[in-house]
C-alpha cells in the first residue's frame, strides 16, 4: 500500500478530496473498513510529547485522533513532555531516563502539561465545528494515583513518581460515554502531595489496567523504511541495538505479556502516520504483538480462496502450473500457508507422490512480502514434516536454482515415482529437483 491515507482524510473536512487515481482511494478505503469496522469499542491508548501540539503536523495528529473516536474508538490520550522540559530545565535533570524533580521541575511539568491540555481543547473544539467532525469533548481527572520514586542507587529523585494504582472503572466509563481522556504526567499521591511521573511508563500502566486493545507510541525517532511486526522477545532484543527506542520496546514487550493487544510505534513526524499504521494491513512502523500476526500454520478451507487469490496470477504468468480450485480443496491439508491479517500472503504444499515421496508444490510469496525469508521458512517446515528416509521432490521451471539453494538436486525425470511420473508433462519441460539429505 504506497497510498498516504491520512493525507487522503486529513483536514478534507470529511469529505474525501481525491489527491491520487480513484481506484487507489477505493483500494485504500477497502483496505481500511475491516480496520475502521475493528475500531468500535475498542480502546486505545496514544502517548505523544506535548510540543508536538505546536506544529502542523502534531495537530492533525490530535484531528485524527478525533476521526478515530468518530469510528467508535476509545482513547485515552497520554501527554508525554520529555522534550518540552529539557528545553526549560535542561536535560542534565535525567538520571538514567528518570527526571530528578525538585519543586522548581514539577512546577514547569505543571505547566507544560495544562498548556498542553489547553492546545488539546482548543484543537478538538476547532476540528469539532470546522471539520464536520460531530461534537467531541475531552476531560482530565485524577485517575492515576502516584507514589514517590524514593531513593535509587544513592539518589532522591524527590518529586519524580511511579504510578501507584489507576481507576480503570471512570477511565472506561468516560471513554464509553464518548469523551477522549487527556492524561498527564503531575499526578497526586494518596497524601495530597503532587508528584512528576514518566509518561511512557504511565501510558503502559494505563493500557494495561483497562485492558487496551491497542497501546500507540507517537514517538520521534523515523519509521524504519519497512513496517516491522514483531513479537515481545524480537521486540526486547531490538531494544539492544536501538537505543532511540529501547525503553519504548521494552515497554511494549512487557504491555503486550501483560495482555495489551498490540502495541504500535510510530514517528510523530509522519503526516497521517496514525491513519497508515491503524487503518492499512502493513502499517508504516513497528508493530508489537502476540498474536498469530504473521503466522505460519496449516491451511484449513477457509483458506482456499486466499490462496487461489494468491496463486492465480502467478498461473497465468507461467510461473506455477495450473491446479484448479477443487485440487486445492482436494489437497488442503497437505498446504501450509503465511498469514497476515487474514490475508493468505505466502503458501506451499507437500503432496504425498507415492510410497515414502513427497513433492514441494505451489511455493508461493505475494510480491509485496517477497525477500524475507518466507518461502523459505515453508520449506524448512514441509521437508520438518518428512521421515529422513523419504524422498523429497520439487518440480519447476523457473525457481530451479532457488531450491538448489536450498539443498536439492537437478535429477532425471525418470526418478520421480511412477504415479507422478505417469503426470508429467514433457511439453512444461519443468526441471526435477530432489532434497540431497544430510
Ligand atoms: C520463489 C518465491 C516463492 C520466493 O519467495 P520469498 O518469500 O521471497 O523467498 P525467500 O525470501 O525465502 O527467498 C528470497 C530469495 O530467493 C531469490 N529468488 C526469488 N525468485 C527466485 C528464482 N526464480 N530463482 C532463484 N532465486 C530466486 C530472491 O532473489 C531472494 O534472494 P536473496 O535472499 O539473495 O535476495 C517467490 O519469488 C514467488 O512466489 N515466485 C513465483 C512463484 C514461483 O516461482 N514458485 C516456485 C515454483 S514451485
Amino acid at each position: 500500500m504506497t497510498l498516504n491515507f491520512g493525507q487522503i482524510l486529513a483536514d478534507q473536512g470529511g469529505n474525501f478530496r481525491p489527491m491520487t487515481h480513484d481506484t487507489q482511494i477505493v483500494d485504500a478505503l477497502r483496505e481500511a473498513s475491516g480496520y475502521i469496522h475493528a475500531l468500535r469499542d475498542s480502546v486505545l491508548v496514544v502517548h505523544l510529547q506535548a510540543h508536538r501540539l505546536d506544529d502542523d503536523v502534531g495537530q492533525r495528529t490530535i484531528q485524527d485522533l478525533v476521526r478515530l473516536k468518530q469510528f467508535g474508538a476509545r482513547i485515552i490520550l497520554v501527554h508525554g513532555i520529555k522534550q518540552a522540559l529539557n528545553q526549560a530545565v535542561g536535560d542534565h535533570t535525567l538520571l538514567n531516563g528518570q527526571r530528578v524533580s525538585n519543586d522548581d521541575i514539577l512546577d514547569h511539568a505543571s505547566n507544560i502539561e495544562n498548556r498542553a491540555m489547553q492546545r488539546v481543547e482548543s484543537i478538538v473544539s476547532v476540528s469539532s465545528s470546522r471539520h464536520s467532525l460531530g461534537r467531541c469533548s475531552v476531560v482530565a481527572g485524577n485517575w492515576v494515583t502516584a507514589r514517590p520514586l524514593g531513593v535509587i542507587d544513592g539518589v532522591d529523585h524527590l518529586k519524580t513518581g511511579v504510578v501507584r494504582s489507576i481507576d480503570k472503572h471512570a477511565l472506561l466509563s468516560i471513554t464509553e460515554a464518548g469523551h477522549i481522556v487527556q492524561v498527564g504526567p503531575v499526578q497526586y499521591s494518596i497524601t495530597g502531595d503532587r508528584y512528576n511521573i514518566r509518561t511512557d511508563d504511565m501510558a503502559m500502566e494505563i493500557a494495561v489496567a483497562v485492558g487496551a486493545d491497542k497501546l500507540v507510541y507517537l514517538n520521534e525517532t523515523p519509521n524504519a523504511e519497512r513496517s516491522t511486526a514483531l513479537s515481545p522477545a524480537t521486540a526486547e532484543a531490538m531494544a539492544k541495538t536501538t537505543p532511540s527506542l529501547a525503553h519504548q520496546l521494552q515497554l511494549a514487550a512487557r504491555a503486550v505479556r501483560r495482555g495489551v493487544g498490540r502495541v504500535h510505534l510510530v514517528s510523530a513526524d509522519d503526516d497521517g502516520g496514525l491513519f497508515n499504521e491503524l487503518l492499512t494491513r502493513d502499517g508504516v512502523g513497528r508493530l508489537v504483538s502476540a498474536d498469530r500476526y504473521e503466522g505460519l500454520r496449516k491451511a484449513t478451507l477457509d483458506d482456499v480462496g486466499g490462496i487461489v487469490n494468491l496463486i492465480e496470477p502467478l498461473e497465468a504468468a507461467g510461473q506455477l502450473v495450473p491446479r484448479g480450485r477443487q485440487a486445492i480443496e482436494i489437497d488442503i491439508d497437505h498446504y501450509w500457508i503465511f498469514e497476515r491479517d487474514g490475508m493468505v500472503i505466502a503458501c506451499a504444499a507437500l503432496l504425498p507422490i507415492g510410497e515414502k515421496a513427497y513433492e514441494i508444490a505451489c511455493v508461493a510469496t505475494h510480491e509485496n512480502y517477497r525477500g524475507l525469508g518466507r518461502a523459505a521458512a515453508l520449506l524448512e517446515h514441509l521437508i520438518e514434516q518428512t521421515d529422513g528416509e523419504d524422498q523429497v521432490f520439487a518440480l519447476s521451471t523457473q525457481t530451479s536454482s532457488w531450491f538448489n539453494e536450498h539443498g536439492f538436486v537437478n535429477c532425471d525425470p525418470r526418478t520421480l515415482p511412477a504415479e507422478r511420473l505417469a503426470r508429467y508433462d514433457p511439453k512444461r519441460g519443468s526441471k526435477v529437483l530432489l532434497l540431497k539429505r544430510g
